[in-house]
């Protein structure tokens, strides 16, 4: 269903960009439309920065941002090129938006279709200081993008200037999508909630004996059914020693009562996403070395969300994590030898080998610089990010003590960095193990 109007906030975020960007034009494509197999699509999903400043999430578009022939107080002009209207392909492929569309819906100061871009674009180059294009993400649209920039060139003449500039907007763009506004965490909100929701209705509703994939399919279910309209990414659904490989996808084994079920999925809704880990018994309870690492990984977990505030560091977060589990494994009899030494030597990443945290929004791990001016950036009100620290150990692991193999634990909440220190947007989703064991006994 096509829109009629959309909210002013992409024209606001598209004013402060070009603010803090004067004489810059910016050019986004949309997402590439990726063949699946012979003429089947994969789903189409617009690039992220793209709707951040639009809101349009056709594909086959481009994105103009600025331009020197706009006057100073419309430096944010926005011109989008974008498929033309065409009855034989919307009958087959869904109503598109069109010219008039881009123009009434989504405001654009001029709008154009997409065969029209190597005629207009050189115009609405004239004179730009700075271009934001990213190259190197597709050889066609850099072949198509660079064309284009050689026509602007020769048309310099003899003025003794080159190429113009062009600069990846990825730190531009980024910079902005770094901090949320309160538009945006309302929907980050409701992901979060709808997520916690599906892995809450997962620890209800797993048996053993079912397959990995119904878990996938159910904790899908529960969050298109809330209002998601897609995964934030592939879902990871881990029985066992599964857990312990970090990308697990195939997602088709059995699950067995005695083991550990991890669930790493997130529901996308309004086009942010979730990303929330649990761990918990297929059958009923923790067993003892279970509970042992789960209750590590938890501590370790909430020492991290202790320490969000403004003005900590990702790293500290990082490095206070890594500590904590050097001591715990060592309590556990996982590790052996010299505290400092096991950091320094990072011999704990045997069990713990990825990082804590990462930005989360529109994309799973999302837009923004980790350091400024070299250094690790602090942390300021409005960021979000993930908190995850894990323990796994890999199924060909002799050394470690025998209770503790076949274990992979991962819990990961999404935080949000506010005046005076966090929100966990998906406390909901429940993690202390007395509520995890309430829930698993009623599934039975
Ligand atoms: N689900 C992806 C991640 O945790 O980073
Ligand atoms: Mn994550
Ligand atoms: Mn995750």
């Amino acid at each position: 269903m096509l829109l009629t109007q959309i909210p002013a906030h992409y024209q606001k975020r598209r004013e402060k960009l070009m603010q803090r960007h004067p004489g810059a034009v910016f050019i986004l494509p949309s997402a590439p439309e990726l063949i699946r197999n012979g003429d089947v699509h994969h789903p189409f999903r617009q690039d992220s920065s793209f709707y951040y400043l639009s809101g349009f999430d056709e594909p086959g578009s481009f994105l103009i941002l600025g331009s020197e022939n706009s006057a100073p107080s419309r430096k944010s002009k926005m011109t989008l090129f974008v498929q033309p209207k065409d009855p034989e392909k919307e009958m087959w492929e869904g109503e598109r938006y069109g010219r008039e569309g881009a123009l009434s819906v989504f405001g654009a100061d001029e709008a154009f279709v997409n065969s029209e871009l190597e005629a207009r674009l050189p115009d609405l180059l004239k004179g730009a200081e700075r271009i934001f294009y990213r190259l190197g993400h597709s050889e066609e649209m850099d072949r198509r993008i660079l064309a284009i920039l050689e026509v602007v060139r020769r048309r310099l003449g003899r003025s003794g200037r080159g190429l113009i500039p062009i600069e990846d907007p990825q730190v531009a763009i980024g910079e902005m999508r770094l901090y949320k506004e309160p538009e945006e965490l309302d929907l980050l909100r409701k992901a979060c909630q709808i997520t916690a929701h599906a892995h809450r209705t997962a620890m209800q509703e797993l048996r053993p004996g079912m397959n990995e994939s119904e878990i996938e399919a159910l904790v899908d279910y529960q969050f298109r059914k809330n209002g998601c309209q897609r995964l934030g990414y592939g879902s990871i659904v881990a029985g066992g020693k599964n857990a312990a490989c970090l990308h697990y996808r195939s997602n088709n084994e059995t699950l067995r009562s005695g083991e550990l079920l991890l669930i790493d999925a997130g529901g996308e809704y309004g086009f942010y996403t979730s990303d929330i880990t649990r761990t918990f018994p297929i059958g009923k309870t923790f067993s003892k070395a279970q509970s042992q690492a789960y209750e590590l990984v938890l501590s370790v977990q909430k020492a991290g969300i202790a320490m969000t505030k403004p003005g900590a560091k990702l790293p500290e977060i990082h490095k206070t994590t890594c500590e904590l589990l050097v001591d715990g494994l060592l309590s556990l009899g996982l590790l052996k030898g010299n505290r400092v030494e096991l950091l320094k030597t990072s011999a704990f990443r045997r069990f713990y080998p990825h990082n804590t945290s990462h930005w989360l929004g529109l994309d799973v791990h999302d837009a923004g610089l980790y350091t400024q001016e070299g250094e690790p950036r602090k942390l300021e009100p409005g960021m979000t990010f993930t908190i995850e620290p894990g323990f796994y150990v890999q199924p060909g692991d002799r050394e470690a003590p025998e209770a503790f193999r076949n274990i992979g634990i991962r819990i990961e909440d999404d935080i949000l960095v506010t005046t005076n220190g966090c929100e966990n947007l998906t406390h909901e989703a429940p993690k202390e193990i007395s509520e995890i064991e309430t829930l698993r006994s009623k599934a039975f």
